[in-house]
């Protein structure tokens, strides 16, 4: 068991395409990876966590979700692999932020409904149609296999701002 750096935003990983994973060949370390992924998250209380921002080139990431509105849920643990969009609704305009970049929050538009299409973590074909905070977990991390960050999708008018702030909090991070 492990906690890991998260990569913070500058580090080149975090602009890679990721290559697809070879699921057979991951399958041996996967339970250990997860494992470290999904302790890594909630130590530092994220939403999900994408391979890249541990340092790896592998198109995977992990999301810790409530399992229902209730207060106090327990979480979830949904791992996508080799993940596509099927289907796109809706926009919503949302504060979003990002463990690679600690302390930044910025407004920006997502789909309000999303379906995927993914390899579980037992590699099992999955679609999933999700809305709510599953519909832009799933969006923010499909960016980073892509080497999008969040803040590419904010307004243009705000980047000069964002970029600011960034030189500010980059700073006090580790
Ligand atoms: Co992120």
């Amino acid at each position: 068991m492990a906690i890991l750096h998260v990569v913070k935003y500058g580090d080149p990983i975090l602009r890679q395409k990721l290559k697809p994973v070879d699921f057979d060949s991951l399958k041996p370390r996967l339970p250990q990876l997860l494992q470290d992924m999904e302790e890594t998250c909630l130590a530092v209380r994220g939403v999900g966590l994408a391979a890249n921002q541990i340092g790896l080139d592998l198109r995977m990431a992990l999301i810790l979700i409530p399992e229902s509105d209730k207060k106090n849920a327990p979480l979830k643990r949904v791992v996508i692999i080799n993940p596509e969009i099927v289907d796109k609704r809706g926009e919503i305009v949302e504060e979003e932020g990002c463990l690679s970049m600690p302390g930044l929050w910025v407004e920006v538009p997502r789909a309000t409904d999303v379906t995927i299409r993914f390899l579980d973590e037992t590699g099992q074909e999955r679609k999933v149609r999700a809305r709510g905070l599953l519909a832009k977990a799933f969006q923010h991390e499909m960016d980073h296999l892509d080497g999008h960050l969040f803040i590419d999708h904010a307004d243009p008018a705000l980047k000069p701002a964002i970029k600011k702030e960034l030189k500010k909090l980059r700073t006090g991070w580790d």
